[in-house]
């Protein structure tokens, strides 16, 4: 049966069929999560930075990095994109996804995979969201590596659970080795690893402050062009020297 020609009650069993939902969607009424622990999630969240975000994707490719449920694949393709590719490394969240689009009409191309294998999709695209990942990598700079070396044509959009300090400053390029105050002072950039678990979730390795966040955008070449809202970075695809290599990278000053 398609979902078309399914009853109210019969999309609500389909939805509970495929087990718990992160994103609450409204599929013909039926919502999908809720009963979410962060509110009607991500909708409250989008609604804190979706001004920032172009409105008009006619014409542009959008990649979904860690797609879940597929609230942003199908907001995406809402606001006109020619293609939408989701990407996810959990099937369960994909099966969702994959009946979200189909209720809902919405042509999203759906695809289990990793991250770190971005390269395979062997080519880049327009606009590429990264929400909500990052802290769950174990290696998040390469991660934004291999986003900049192999899918980021122009815009990075770019969120990640932030803790510690929201300050950030002006550091210098160096330090001498005497210099130990610096790495106290809250404007430092500062990764806070979780070895065993966070908010009950051992997938939550890392929570950097938001001067960590900026910096690492930047060393792996993004220039950031908006911080809408805590924790959410709007980023373009800036240039890195060449010398400058892409998975190990060493600072460019560094590189004669
Ligand atoms: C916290 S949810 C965020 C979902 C959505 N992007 C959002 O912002 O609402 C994290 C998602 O990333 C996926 N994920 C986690 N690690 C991943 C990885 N290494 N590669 C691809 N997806 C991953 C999870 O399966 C999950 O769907």
């Amino acid at each position: 049966m398609t979902p078309d020609e399914m009853t109210t009650e019969q999309l609500e069993q389909r939805v509970r069929s495929l087990g718990e939902w992160f994103h609450n969607l409204d599929l013909k009424g039926v919502r999908t999560a809720p009963h979410h622990f962060l509110g009607d999630f991500p909708t409250v969240f989008w609604n804190r930075f979706q001004h920032a975000f172009p409105t008009d994707l006619k014409g542009k490719s959008v990649l979904d990095i860690g797609c879940n449920g597929g609230f942003y694949s199908i907001e995406m393709k809402r606001r006109g994109a020619a293609r939408v590719v989701g990407i996810d490394s959990d099937e369960r969240y994909l099966a969702q996804a994959r009946f979200a689009t189909q209720v809902l009409g919405v042509d999203v191309e759906l695809l289990q995979m990793n991250v770190y294998d971005v390269g395979a999709l062997g080519e880049k695209f327009d606009i590429v969201l990264f929400m909500g990942v990052f802290y769950h990598l174990r290696h998040p700079l390469l991660a934004l590596d291999l986003l900049y070396e192999h899918v980021v044509k122009e815009l990075l959009i770019f969120q990640t659970l932030e803790r510690g300090s929201d300050e950030v400053g002006e550091l210098a390029r160096d330090y001498p080795i005497s210099e130990r105050a610096i790495f106290d002072r809250p404007e430092y950039p500062k990764m806070h690893f979780i070895e065993y678990r966070y908010a009950g979730d051992w997938t939550n390795w890392w929570a950097p402050n938001r001067a960590c966040t900026e910096a690492m955008l930047r060393a792996a070449g993004f220039d950031l062009l908006e911080h809408p809202s805590r924790e959410v970075y709007i980023c373009r695809r800036g240039q890195r020297p060449t010398a400058w290599g892409a998975v190990y990278p060493r600072h460019p000053e560094s590189v004669q």
